[in-house]
């Protein structure tokens, strides 16, 4: 709901309010947090007391006029507010000084078209505002939608001279209150490290200059007061519908506002805006929840889910997916792939993605890219064969692409080299992982993929795709926000046509794990580190900020590539769980038992998937040091404990499961999980009547037939017991099997269902 009455702007959706007004022709911001009345405005409002002995009187006599102490919703530059600007600009080489006053305001009916991702069924507000010396139009869109609020900005140059925009962001505003930013940042195969920052009248900034959004500084974060916890207090959330460079800063006055603004990196940012040109920033989102870090994930949950995603995948069962890649790397035939076809479909899968090295002469990383030639040699019978054979046994087809580089050592560069991105200045080319970035801006590259990859599309029974990308290009400079334009066209071009092709985004796993990808891309690839101890932390990172239906999960072999750290088949699945699950590992190279453990996660996944992909995320801990996932809809609750290195003789351990109806009676079951008799090592020799080599085949043979369940558990027990704690089995103690205890070593880890029962 949007009103505008006796000057009071007020937004409200089903969590909050947003209010701003019109104080001296600025916009002063009021308020964003619980749901209030616009006439609560003279409350909320800052009160300037008199005189700020060094201040800059906006106009002489009025202490109010203070543009420095006021919270605003924008500011310029030059005319007395000394904090951070939103808005930096350029004439003739050099900055002017910028002072936007309120025009006029209007509803829009219809979303203003945008080149750019935009929230999908949002009510929009324009406001309207003007730098009448500079004649410069500035348009300020707030939209609502039912858990967040979005913004953007529109510069249009009225004049006769050019302008050069050197700043321009998305969102600004003046929060007061005592925040803590929480921040998501890392790097390859070590995304989103969850960062703590007090923030101070020291300015904290994160920002992302490759040009992509990075795995380097994820563009969502968190402001959190001190008393957040999971369920409880106060916290907003920020994110931005941008796959490029991006920039976001917070800093307190000594006033104590916080400002807080976001938007595209003006790091090697430039843009020139003609007499009549309009520039556009990305949309940003905001979500405030006073239920803690659970309420802003539930928040961005709905968001993304309902107003973010392709509307094709909305609320629809992603599959389970097999990817070739960290079995097969560059190297099958279609044999291969159809004996692993086979395995996949035997064990539950529904996809098969045949990932890099289908196309050219690609035996390595160091060629092909840009080339759309099907490799015979590897796959005679070409896509369409491999496609139709996998459909007939019952498995649907995926398909891996890198449409934005070249490798210097492919057809396409040798008849195109100027389509690639090269230094402006002639410099030698830097490559990365052997390649190129293709130039985006030019309208005969974009052609070119949107050609080639459509036609592959439709030459076979494509059904999903990988698109990858696997370098930042330092030789972007000034033209990445109009390489990330055109990758957006691109992607419009190809996937509305076919809106029912599953577009899973990846680059070196989590390099653009963000909202402007997911409008196109209802799945991303969370990080090439599947590692499940790393992956408990990516994923629960991630959890803040976008919900599990969009995490591409995958269970790997072990121990593991990247960390060389060995971990329970069980455990890498029980991460996997809590995403859209896929397996990545050769499965002809599995024991009996791990091929039986995958065929009971799998079919464990398939009754519950909704809740795993949809549910409602929360995060907690046991009181015996477990991480503790929830998921929970309607109609019941699936609970992930996790544990890190194993002690011995560990203590009682309670789980509680939130969000139950305390007077309702419930029944809680374990996941069914497979241990191997092997795991057991030489204890085997104490507890059973014969001497049993572990590595033997006797023992092999045991793993093959024999089923040694762990950690099985059912409970009955009301919601108010749920909510207090139940106990959980017993874990091991050292002396021997127990098929009711927790067997667990290292990494070990449990998944519970929960439904009600009538008592
Ligand atoms: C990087 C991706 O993150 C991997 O999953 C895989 O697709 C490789 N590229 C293929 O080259």
């Amino acid at each position: 709901m949007i009103t505008v009455k006796h000057g009071v702007f007020h937004l409200q959706n089903e969590r909050s309010s947003y209010l701003f007004r019109v104080r001296d022709g600025f916009l002063e911001h009021l308020h964003f947090g619980a749901r209030v009345s616009a006439s609560d405005a003279d409350a909320l409002a800052a009160r300037p007391g008199c005189g700020w002995g060094d201040s800059t009187l906006y106009r002489e006599g009025s202490n109010a006029n203070c543009l420095d102490i006021l919270p605003l919703e924008w500011s310029g530059c030059g005319r007395g507010d000394y904090r951070e600007s939103p808005v930096e600009l350029a004439q003739n080489g050099l900055p002017i000084s910028t002072e936007f006053r309120y025009t006029g305001c209007e509803a829009l009916k219809t979303p203003l078209p945008s080149a750019l991702p935009a929230s999908r069924g949002q009510a929009t507000l324009a406001v309207y505002l003007e730098d009448s010396t500079a004649k410069l139009r500035l348009t300020l869109l707030y939209g609502v939608l039912p858990t967040v609020f979005t913004r953007r900005a529109i510069l249009e140059n009225c004049g006769d001279a050019p302008v050069s925009i050197r700043k321009l962001m998305s969102s600004c505003a003046d929060l007061p209150g005592d925040w803590t930013l929480h921040t998501f940042s890392g790097g390859w195969i070590a995304e989103m490290q969850h960062t703590e920052t007090p923030v101070t009248m020291a300015r904290s900034c994160l920002e992302s200059t490759t040009g992509a959004s990075s795995s380097r500084a994820n563009p969502g974060f968190l402001l959190a007061a001190p008393n957040a916890t999971e369920t409880g207090g106060e916290v907003c959330g920020f994110n931005l519908l941008y796959s490029g460079s991006h920039y976001l800063s917070a800093q307190k006055s000594l006033q104590g506002l916080t400002r807080v603004m976001q938007g595209i990196s003006p790091a090697n940012f430039s843009w020139e805006l003609a007499p009549g040109d309009r520039f556009e920033t990305p949309e940003a989102v905001m979500a405030w929840s006073d239920a803690g870090f659970g309420g802003i994930t539930d928040c961005f949950g709905r968001y993304v889910n309902e107003a973010l995603i392709p509307p094709y995948w909305k609320n629809r069962p992603r599959p389970i997916v097999y990817n070739s890649w960290e079995g097969c790397m560059f190297d099958f035939t279609e044999a291969k792939l159809l004996r692993l076809g086979k395995l996949a479909k035997q064990l539950g899968c529904e996809l098969f993605v045949l990932d890099d090295g289908w196309f050219g002469t690609r035996d390595s990383d160091t060629s092909s890219l840009g080339d759309y030639s099907v490799n015979v040699k590897k796959l005679p019978n070409g896509l369409k064969g491999l496609g139709e054979k996998l459909n007939t046994m019952g498995l649907q087809f995926g398909l891996w692409f890198e449409p934005e580089s070249v490798s210097p050592d492919s057809e396409l560069y040798r008849s195109h080299p100027d389509w690639a991105l090269h230094d402006d200045l002639g410099r030698e080319d830097l490559l990365g992982r052997h390649q190129l970035l293709l130039d985006l801006t030019k309208p005969e590259v974009r052609d070119y993929i949107v050609r080639s990859v459509g036609g592959i599309l439709d030459s076979a029974p494509i059904s999903y795709v990988k698109w990858d990308m696997n370098r930042h290009s330092c030789a972007l400079g000034a033209k990445q926000h109009a390489f990330v334009l055109g990758l957006y066209d691109v992607l419009r071009r190809i996937f509305e046509p076919r809106p029912e092709i599953l577009l899973e985004s990846c680059s070196s796993g989590g390099n653009r794990f963000d909202c402007g990808m997911l409008y196109f891309s209802p799945q991303i690839w969370c990080s090439d580190d599947t590692d499940p101890v790393e992956r408990l932390r990516i994923q629960q990172s991630l959890s803040y900020l976008y919900p599990p239906s969009t995490f591409g999960a995958h269970v790997s072999a072990s121990p593991h590539a990247q960390t060389l750290r060995a971990t329970p088949l069980s455990t890498r699945g029980n991460v996997s769980l809590f995403g859209c699950l896929g397996y990545e590992l050769d499965l002809t190279e599995l024991l009996p038992v791990e091929q039986a453990e995958i065929r009971v996660q799998i079919e464990f996944y398939k009754a519950h998937r909704r809740t795993l992909q949809y549910g409602r995320f929360t995060r907690g801990r046991t009181d015996g040091g477990g991480a503790v996932w929830q998921a929970q809809t309607r109609e019941e609750t699936v609970a992930g404990v996790f544990h890190g290195v194993q002690n011995a003789a560990s203590g009682y351990e309670r789980l509680r499961v939130t969000g139950l109806d305390a007077g309702k009676r419930y029944r809680l079951e374990s996941r069914a999980q497979l241990l191997r008799v092997g795991d057991f090592g030489s204890l085997l020799r104490h507890v059973l009547p014969v001497k049993l080599n572990p590595n033997g085949l006797a023992v092999q043979t045991a793993d093959s037939y024999y089923k040694m369940y762990d950690g099985q558990q059912t409970v009955t027990a009301s919601g108010a017991a749920y909510g207090a704690g139940i106990m959980l089995a017993p874990r091991f103690a050292g002396t021997g099997y127990d098929a009711d205890g927790r067997m667990q070593s290292d990494f070990g880890s449990n998944v519970y269902f929960v439904r009600e029962v009538q008592s």
